[in-house]
């Protein structure tokens, strides 16, 4: 593989989940949309994946997701209306939203038949070359951005690359936890991975971000799967099959991620994001600090 087969081009975001964690607040709109101050968390990931020069926007989406599309197209209405009031840096900002060469294509997940499924979705749109997953609901704040960290991997590598931290013991049923040899500072070769292990079993504390760089044949190897953990065609266990043929990385990203899928994480986000924003975030710190906490 040269070098230049190893630009990532393309990322798939599965957004087809119900955000059952979220009701009533994601009965009528989807969880993507949900806005951390003022930007609705699928935005950043998308932002993310522009910032690693990824231009090809997939999403894999699902009833009740139209806004998600909306929200990438034009807005001619309210483009004309902001035209026409002079409010030139809000247009600006409006049309941020979709840089002109980003592209965007939809599929539709017919079934919630799990997150495995879900990449298998877009399986036409990407083709035959590596690509990135991102998982919107984990918000990562890194500098560099935590995709573009991953993407160096890759273009060193040329192996599938995972996002991962340590987290609480107690907590490993969350997360996809994998076990590998440390290589490099923060790069594991992974040997190892298994989808949310009871604490009790979980054969380390090394738990997978909701983003991945996976080389292609991770497809097949997600076809070949059965049910896996709560009857879902699992992503884990497709790249667990990808092991068996090919490296695979886990990459100890730098920089934080919220779990902006549980209530804390979303409002630990809400606070942090608005303390380092540009508008609000001085005005933000002194009302924190004048409440009786
Ligand atoms: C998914 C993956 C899991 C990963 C997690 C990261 O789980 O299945 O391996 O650790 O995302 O957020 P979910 O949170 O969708 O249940």
């Amino acid at each position: 593989m040269t070098s230049s087969s190893r630009r990532i081009n393309k990322a798939v975001f599965p957004v087809a989940g119900l955000g059952t964690r979220f009701l009533p607040a994601t009965k009528a709109q989807p969880k993507e949309m949900l806005p951390v101050v003022d930007k609705p968390l699928i935005q950043y990931a998308v932002e993310e994946a522009y910032a690693a020069g990824i231009r090809h926007m997939i999403f894999v989406t699902g009833r009740n997701k139209r806004a998600i599309e909306d929200h990438f197209d034009t807005a001619y209405e309210l483009e004309n209306e902001l035209e026409a009031a002079n409010k030139h840096a809000l247009l600006a900002l409006v049309k941020s939203i979709q840089p002109d060469d980003m592209v965007l294509s939809y599929v539709r997940q017919p079934r919630m038949l799990g997150l495995g499924h879900a990449v298998l979705c877009a399986e036409h749109l990407v083709g035959n070359e590596a690509f990135a997953v991102l998982l919107a609901d984990d918000l990562m704040v890194g500098k560099p951005p935590v995709l573009a960290q991953m993407a160096q991997v890759f273009e060193r590598t040329g192996g599938s690359v995972l996002a991962v931290q340590e987290v609480p013991q107690d907590q490993t049923k969350r997360y996809g936890i994998v076990v590998g040899d440390m290589v490099e500072d923060r790069l594991l070769k992974v040997n190892h991975m298994v989808e949310k292990p009871d604490p009790a079993v979980a054969p380390s504390r090394m738990g997978v971000a909701g983003r991945y760089i996976l080389t292609p044949a991770v497809f097949e190897q997600i076809r070949q799967q059965k049910q896996g953990v709560g009857g879902e065609i699992q992503l884990t266990d497709g790249i667990s099959g990808l092991m068996q043929s090919e490296w695979v990385y886990a990459w100890q990203y730098e920089g934080k991620r919220y779990d902006c899928g549980s209530k804390e994480g979303f409002l630990e986000a809400t606070v942090e994001l608005a303390l380092q924003h540009p508008e609000v975030g001085v005005h933000f710190r002194e009302y924190l600090r004048q409440l009786d906490i």
